[in-house]
C-alpha cells in the first residue's frame, strides 16, 4: 500500500508534503519521491525510507507552491530510485504517483511501445502516465480530460495524482478501490491516501468514490466528476480527529499506545451500545437488520489476517449466544472459490483499514450474489464501510502500528456486542445470561488496565525468550483464536517463527516439536476444559518443554505446574479473549524492542493491504 500527499494553495508545498509523507509512511516504505511545480515540474526520488529522500534533496531551494509525494510498497518493479514514484511522461510535461495495480499494464505498455513510447521503469504506474500523455497529445485535451479518458481503458486500481507543465495551477486525482481523500482548507486544498497528512491544516475532507476524478485549480476551486464526465456534488465530512491523536503521546511507538489504548477504545466501541445500569445492548446498525440476519440460512464471516482471528472468535459467540450457524472464511479463498451464496445468506466483511483489496472483493462478490452484506470497519468513509449497505464502526480511532491490537478487541467487542443483541432477540439468551454478560462487559475496560499494569512482569518474560527461534501458542475454545492471534503477532513484528494451535492439537503432530528450546505459550484461562489444559502442560513438560501460561486470577494448579505465568482478572468465558489477548500483545512488543526490530513498520508488511 502506498502513501499520497498533494498540495495546492499559497504556502511552500514541499514541507506540508514531505511531513505528509512522514505520517503516512506505515502504508508502505520501500521507496519515496515528490513533484514540485517551479516553473516546471521538478522530481526528486530515492529509493529507502523518507528520511533518506530528506537527506538526498538536502538543502536544494525548492520554494513551489503545488506538488505532490509518494511513499512506494513495490508491486511491480523492485524498490529502487528508477521504479520510485513520481514518474515523468516522455516529454516530462507530465508527472503522476499511484497507489494501486493496473492489471492490463502490459497490454497497455505494448500498444503504446508501438506508438513510439519509450519506458524507464518497470512499473505500471509509467505505463499511466503514457497513456494520459499520449490521449492528451492525439486528442488535444486539457489535463482533467485527457486522467478520464485513460481511465476508461485501465483495468485494476488506482489512486492518482497528476500534475502538468502545461496548467501549473492545477492537479488532478482519481480513485477507483484505493483510497483517497481531499482536503478543503481555507484557500488551500490537499489530495491524500487518508486524512493523516490533512487533519493538522483542515478537519474538512472529501472521500472520493469509485470511478471519480477531481480536478482542483486556486481559481476555480475543487471539481468532482465521475469517469464518464458526469459532475457530483461531493459531501464534505468534518473529521473529529485530531492530529494528537496521531502522535505518540509519550510512548517509543504506536504500537504500545495503541496497546495502552485498549481500556478507552474498548469502552469507546461500546459507548452509546451498552448500558450496565439499565441492562441493554444495542447495535444501531443491527437492528434494522436483525430478523434478516437472525433467520439467515448461516452468517460467513469474511477477513484477513489479525480480522480473521476476530472473526473465529466471532463465531464462537454468534452460535453459542444467538444459535445461528456461522462459517468463517479469509476473504482471499472466499473471492476465488466460488462459494454456495445466496440472498438467504449474510456475509459479514472485518476490516480495520476498510481497504484490504481482498476483503472488498469478498464484499463485492456476496452483494452480486444477492447475500446480506454487513461491514465491521474501524476506518470511516473506507471503501469497505461504504460498499456494505449496513454495519458497524470499531471506533478505535487511528491504528497506525503495523501491527493490529485495538482494533481486535474493537472487532471483537463488537462481535460480542452483535451476539448478545441477535441472542437476546431470538431468545436463544436467557435473560439472567444476557444481564450477567452485559455486566461483565461493561468491567472489561476495567478489567483490560489491570492486566496492562502487569507489563514490567510480561517484559521480564520477554526477556527470558527473546532469542528463541520458535514458538508455539496454544489454547482451546475462545482461546483458540486468541492462540493465533499471540502468535502473529510475535512473528510479524519479531520474525521468530511462531504457531498457534488448538491445546488438542498437540498430540496430532506439533508435539514433536516440543524440546527445551521450545517455549510453549498456553492460554489458560478456560473455565471449561481447564482439566484438559492441565494435562496438556503437563505433556509439555514432560518433554522439557518451556512452559509459559496465561492463566485466571486464583487459579493454583497451573502456577505451580509452569516454569513463567501471567495471571490476569477472570471473567466470564465468551468475554475471555478480550483480556487474554493483552499479555501476548505485550510479549510480543517486548520481545521486538529488544530483538531491534522496527515494531510500528515491520519488514516486508504494510499496514493496509490494498494489493491482491
Ligand atoms: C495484523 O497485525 C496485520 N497487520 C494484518 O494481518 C491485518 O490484520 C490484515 O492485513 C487485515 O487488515 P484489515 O483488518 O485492515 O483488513
Amino acid at each position: 500500500m502506498c502513501g499520497i500527499v498533494a498540495y495546492i494553495g499559497k504556502k511552500n508545498a514541499y514541507p506540508i508534503i514531505i511531513e505528509g509523507l512522514q505520517r503516512l509512511e506505515y502504508r508502505g516504505y520501500d521507496s519515496a519521491g515528490v513533484a514540485l511545480m517551479n516553473g516546471s515540474i521538478k522530481v526528486y526520488k530515492k529509493k529507502g525510507k523518507v528520511q533518506e529522500l530528506i537527506d538526498f534533496i538536502g538543502d536544494k531551494n525548492l520554494s513551489s507552491t503545488v506538488g505532490m509525494g509518494h511513499t512506494r510498497w513495490a508491486t511491480h518493479g523492485k524498490p529502487d530510485d528508477i521504479n520510485a514514484h513520481p514518474h515523468f511522461s516522455n516529454s516530462g510535461n507530465l508527472a503522476i504517483i499511484h497507489n494501486g495495480i493496473i492489471e492490463n499494464y502490459s497490454t497497455l505498455k505494448e500498444a503504446l511501445k508501438r506508438m513510439g513510447c519509450s519506458f524507464s521503469s518497470e512499473t505500471d504506474t509509467e505505463v499511466l502516465v503514457q497513456l494520459i500523455e499520449t490521449i492528451q497529445k492525439t486528442e488535444k485535451l486539457k489535463l482533467v480530460d485527457a486522467v478520464r479518458s485513460a481511465l476508461s481503458k485501465v483495468v485494476g486500481a488506482y489512486a492518482i495524482v497528476v500534475m502538468d507543465n502545461k496548467e501549473p495551477d492545477v492537479i488532478v486525482g482519481a480513485r477507483k478501490s484505493s483510497p483517497l481523500v481531499v482536503g478543503v482548507g481555507e484557500g488551500e486544498f490537499f489530495i491524500a491516501s487518508d486524512a493523516t497528512p490533512i487533519i493538522q491544516y483542515t478537519n474538512k475532507v472529501i472521500y472520493l468514490n469509485d470511478e471519480e476524478v477531481v480536478e482542483i485549480s486556486l481559481e476555480e476551486g475543487i471539481q468532482v466528476t465521475t469517469i464518464s464526465n458526469e459532475l457530483q456534488d461531493p459531501e464534505i465530512h468534518e473529521l473529529d480527529m485530531s492530529l494528537d491523536q496521531l502522535e505518540k503521546e509519550g510512548f517509543p511507538h504506536f504500537m504500545l499506545k495503541e496497546i495502552y489504548q485498549q481500556p478507552i477504545t474498548i469502552a469507546d466501541c461500546m459507548r452509546g451500545r451498552l448500558n450496565a445500569v439499565e441492562g441493554w445492548a444495542r447495535l444501531g446498525g443491527l437492528e434494522e437488520y436483525a430478523n434478516k440476519i437472525s433467520n439467515a440460512r448461516r452468517i460467513i464471516i469474511a477477513a484477513c489476517g489479525t480480522s480473521w482471528h476476530s472473526a473465529l472468535i466471532g463465531e464462537y459467540l454468534i452460535e453459542e449466544l444467538a444459535r445461528i450457524p456461522v462459517e468463517v472464511e479469509y476473504a482471499s479463498e472466499f473471492r476465488y472459490r466460488n462459494p454456495i451464496l445466496g440472498p438467504q445468506d449474510v456475509v459479514i466483511l472485518i476490516s480495520q483499514s476498510g481497504e484490504t483489496a481482498d476483503t472488498l472483493a469478498a464484499a463485492e462478490l456476496a452483494k452480486e450474489r444477492g447475500a446480506f452484506v454487513y461491514g465491521i470497519v474501524n476506518v470511516v468513509g473506507s471503501s469497505i464501510a461504504r460498499l456494505c449497505p449496513s454495519g458497524s464502526y470499531i471506533h478505535c480511532g487511528p491504528e497506525i502500528g503495523v501491527a493490529s491490537t485495538k482494533a481486535f478487541t474493537g472487532q471483537v467487542s463488537l462481535l460480542t456486542l452483535m451476539a448478545l443483541v441477535l441472542g437476546h432477540r431470538n431468545g436463544s439468551l436467557s435473560n439472567s445470561y444476557y444481564h450477567q454478560l452485559i455486566a461483565e462487559l461493561a468491567q472489561i475496560p476495567n478489567k483490560v488496565s489491570q492486566v496492562l499494569n502487569l507489563d514490567d512482569k510480561i517484559s521480564y518474560l520477554a526477556k527470558e525468550i527473546k532469542d528463541t527461534n520458535n514458538a508455539l501458542y496454544l489454547g482451546r475454545g475462545y482461546n483458540f483464536p486468541v492462540a493465533l492471534e499471540g502468535a502473529l503477532k510475535l512473528k510479524e513484528i519479531s520474525y521468530i517463527h511462531a504457531e498457534g494451535y488448538p491445546a488438542a492439537e498437540m498430540k496430532h503432530g506439533p508435539i514433536a516439536l516440543i524440546d527445551e528450546k521450545m517455549p510453549v505459550i498456553v492460554i489458560a484461562t478456560n473455565q471449561s476444559a481447564y482439566e484438559k489444559i492441565v494435562s496438556n502442560i503437563q505433556e509439555i513438560k514432560a518433554r522439557k518443554g518451556l512452559v509459559i501460561a496465561i492463566i485466571a486470577e486464583g487459579d493454583k494448579e497451573i502456577k505451580k505446574m509452569a516454569d513463567y505465568y501471567i495471571e490476569i482478572p477472570s471473567t466470564i468465558e465468551p468475554l475471555t479473549p478480550l483480556l487474554s489477548v493483552i499479555p501476548l500483545q505485550l510479549l510480543s512488543y517486548h520481545i521486538a524492542v529488544m530483538r531491534g526490530c522496527d515494531v510500528d513498520q515491520p519488514r516486508n508488511l504494510a499496514k493496509s493491504v490494498t494489493v491482491e
